[in-house]
């Protein structure tokens, strides 16, 4: 073929017709191109107007962002919300991760517990780290001895957290110079020895493990009190070893004999653990109990009344997967002397020096493998009408002024 053309080519050369037939032929080769062309145009143009591409070019063009876009709502980007644009201050820095800014969220309890349950795995903190004590409330609402509360904690910012969880219908807000103002998490109904108050529980360890510098885990009621002053309290929490989880083998039908035998094999009789309900954890510890996934389950299904999750759940599972962290005693005092379902409840006139320093100082227990006297850090239960007595003796008792304060009465 090509050997055809050339000869045809070498033809023409030779006819002298040259001139006439090369313009002919560029003349027509023109038009092809020009023709060709024109369809390329038309059909390119038509595919950009029809595709689901059209906004690339704009984006492209016009758009700082690095973002990508799943729909063309979200492609038309806001400008303010480019991360070239944004204030240094409004980045993400470390703080965003260390604690949140708000207690107040919007994750369900599952994706709370498994946002709680991660653990660095680069153990140097990249940050000054002072450990705090987390000190979590659960009340049904308003803490009526929040005045003495507010005088153990005054001065002492930065080395706790106060975390409350109260019925979802509590509406209160203390005033903004209170250390219970926007301290309470998201929280749901709690009853009386029912799944969900070890529910709730776990809910206030979860939120509280979202703060890293919170090192110490301490649970409170309503009717609880400090026997010590801050520095006191936090040093006995902070240099103990053991965490304190009450946790003993009770033979009675009120220990033993609420065991559940499809409980079994996971947990046994011999494994079975009875204890109080106010526990103090350290971190490690806290950790176990959100992302436990094993014994939970068993006990919410087969632990019910008269059966009580919070007398046993945390017995147990401290012995299964933290034997030798834990004291196995509690750190807050009750009075279970008067027998029935509930422990004696204090009143005014039981306020004594005397009273209070036999809880201080009238008891001997083992505190990191030595001898102490200092055995309870809080105590229950104190009624409401304790707080003025309780404000009164606090200077001497505890060793801070209680000048400037007013009780609400
Ligand atoms: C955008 O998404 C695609 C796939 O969805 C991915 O391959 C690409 O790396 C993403 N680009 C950027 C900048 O994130
Ligand atoms: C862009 O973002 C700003 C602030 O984030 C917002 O007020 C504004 O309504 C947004 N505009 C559009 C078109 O989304
Ligand atoms: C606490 O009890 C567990 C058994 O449940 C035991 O292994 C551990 O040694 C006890 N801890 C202390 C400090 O006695
Ligand atoms: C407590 O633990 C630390 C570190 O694990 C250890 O150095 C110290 O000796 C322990 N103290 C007591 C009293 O057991
Ligand atoms: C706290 O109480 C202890 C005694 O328990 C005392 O020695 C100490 O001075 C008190 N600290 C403050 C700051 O009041
Ligand atoms: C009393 O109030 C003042 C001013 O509010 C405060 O600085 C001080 O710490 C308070 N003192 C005591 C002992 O409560």
């Amino acid at each position: 073929m090509k050997q055809g053309k050339l000869t045809v080519f070498v033809k023409d050369l030779s006819t002298g017709y040259l001139h006439v037939k090369t313009t002919i032929i560029l003349s027509l080769s023109v038009l092809l191109l020009l023709f060709v062309l024109g369809m390329f145009i038309i059909g390119h143009t038509t595919k950009v107007l029809s595709s689901e591409v059209y906004f690339i070019p704009q984006l492209k063009t016009f758009s700082p962002l690095t973002a990508n876009c799943t729909s063309h709502a979200q492609c038309q980007c806001n400008f303010s919300a480019s991360p070239q644009l944004l204030p240094i201050s409004s980045l993400p820095n470390i703080r965003d991760y260390i604690a949140p800014k708000e207690l107040w969220h919007s994750m369900s309890d599952e994706e709370l517990i498994w946002r709680a349950s991660m653990v660095p795995q680069v153990t140097e903190y990249p940050y000054n780290r002072t450990p705090k004590v987390a000190f979590m409330f659960l009340a049904k609402g308003k803490l009526p001895l929040a005045p003495l509360w507010e005088r153990f904690f005054m001065g002492h910012e930065g080395f706790f957290s106060v975390y409350l969880h109260a019925a979802p219908d509590f509406k209160n807000e203390p005033p903004e110079s209170s250390v219970f103002y926007n301290r309470r998490i998201p929280s749901k109904a709690v009853e009386w020895g029912k799944a969900t108050m070890v529910e709730a529980e776990r809910r206030l360890l979860a939120n509280a493990l979202l703060d890293f510098s919170n090192e110490r885990f301490v649970l409170l009621s309503e009717s609880c009190v400090p026997l010590f002053n801050f520095t006191t309290i936090y040093d006995y929490l902070i240099n103990s070893n053991y965490s304190f989880i009450s946790s003993f083998d009770d033979p009675r039908g009120t220990g033993r004999g609420r065991y559940n035998r499809r409980m079994w094999p996971t947990v046994t009789l011999s494994d079975w653990r009875k204890g109080s309900q106010w526990f103090e954890v350290h971190r490690n510890l806290a950790l176990k109990i959100v992302s436990d996934v094993t014994y939970y389950p068993i006990f919410k299904d087969l632990c019910q009344p008269p059966c009580y999750n919070d007398e046993h759940y945390l017995a147990t599972l401290v012995s299964k997967v933290g034997p030798g962290k834990n004291s196995n005693r509690s750190i807050t005092w009750v009075d279970w002397s008067v027998g029935g379902p509930h422990p004696a409840t204090y009143g005014r006139q039981h306020v004594t020096e005397a009273f209070l320093n036999q809880l201080r100082h009238g008891f001997d227990c083992t505190y990191n493998g030595g001898i102490s006297n200092i055995c309870h850090l809080f105590a229950r239960k104190f009624h409401p009408s304790t707080v003025e007595p309780l404000l009164k003796i606090a200077p001497t008792l505890f060793g801070f002024n209680t000048d400037n304060i007013t009780t609400t009465k």
